[in-house]
């Protein structure tokens, strides 16, 4: 592929020690376009994590071919410029923070990339805002609660500008206000920065801004298609261990009593609205 975006060819990893082998990933094709909003969703151990790391060479497939904007993730030669492009924000924010000072962390980046002080400023600036850390510039990462440094996190891989931003569980050390205002934020970026974002959670609830949601499922693609479309299938949701946002429990209920729910709606006011109209 040389246009943009991102795709998966027949990848698979598998995960061979001496006393242990496990598939991770098995058989996965994907393309990404570029200002996509995709979601990933699986259980625990599904291969979520593994499928991030994979996108920015730090583990090569044991199968398969993976490009992005049409370059190899196994090309050393290319590799720099891929992780340029495309930014990880880690599950574990303890694994990525490696400065004393908020600032210095976020500044990393920018600076590596060359790039002029007052530059680096107008990020660092823009990436606190974004996360609503500005109060926290000075201090030290290390100090900060977990999901501060979520927030850290995410802003020193913003701050980046990456083309395409992979987020693995963001939000899973946040409270519900801090969780909403980050995928307030993702939507955001999304939609006015251009942002790509691939956003892994095992929380059904955090995809619902998701163009299309992937579900993985013991290393393999078990559903897929826009929220609505996966969220519908309770059955086969369930038959995983996986249930659907309660908006989507609630249209099924409706449109099981007869009440026709139309595509839109995407929220739980939208619904109350349209069950109001009628
Ligand atoms: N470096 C490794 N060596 C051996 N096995 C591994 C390694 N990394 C991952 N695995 C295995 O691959 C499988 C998928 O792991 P992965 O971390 O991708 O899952 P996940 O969906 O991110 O899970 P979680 O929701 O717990 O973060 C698991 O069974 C895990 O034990
Ligand atoms: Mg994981």
């Amino acid at each position: 592929m040389n246009g943009h975006g991102i795709q998966l060819i027949n990848v698979g990893k598998e995960f061979k020690n001496p006393d242990s082998y496990k598939a991770a990933l098995t058989n996965i094709n994907l393309t990404i376009h570029e200002g996509e909003y995709i979601g990933i969703l699986g259980l625990n151990q599904s291969g979520k994590s593994t499928l991030a790391r994979l996108l920015n060479g730090l583990l090569k497939p044991s199968l398969g071919r993976i490009l992005v904007n049409g370059m190899d993730v196994d090309s050393s030669e290319q590799i720099r410029e891929i992780r340029q492009l495309l930014g990880i924000v880690f599950q574990n924010p303890d694994n990525q923070l490696i400065c004393p000072v908020v600032e210095e962390e976020i500044a990393f980046g920018p600076e590596n990339l060359g790039l002029s002080p007052s530059e680096v400023n107008k990020r660092v600036s823009w990436a606190l805002e974004i996360v609503g850390m500005q109060d926290m510039r000075y201090h030290a990462p290390h100090l900060l609660s977990g999901g501060q440094k979520q927030k850290v996190a995410l802003a020193s891989v913003l701050a980046m500008e990456p083309s395409y931003l992979v987020l693995d569980e963001p939000t899973s050390m946040l409270d519900p206000v801090s969780r909403w205002e980050i995928l307030e934020h993702l939507r955001k970026i999304n939609k006015e920065n251009h942002i790509t974002i691939i956003l892994i959670s095992h929380n059904p609830e955090d995809l619902l801004d998701a163009n299309r949601l992937i579900v993985l499922h013991e290393g393999f693609i078990y559903m897929q298609g826009t929220p609505r479309e996966v969220y519908a299938d309770m059955e086969k949701l369930t038959a995983i261990g996986l249930k659907p946002p309660g908006l989507y429990q609630l249209i099924q209920q409706l449109e099981e009593e007869g009440y026709g729910i139309d595509d839109n709606t995407s929220t739980i006011p939208q619904l109350v609205e349209k069950i109001c109209q009628k």
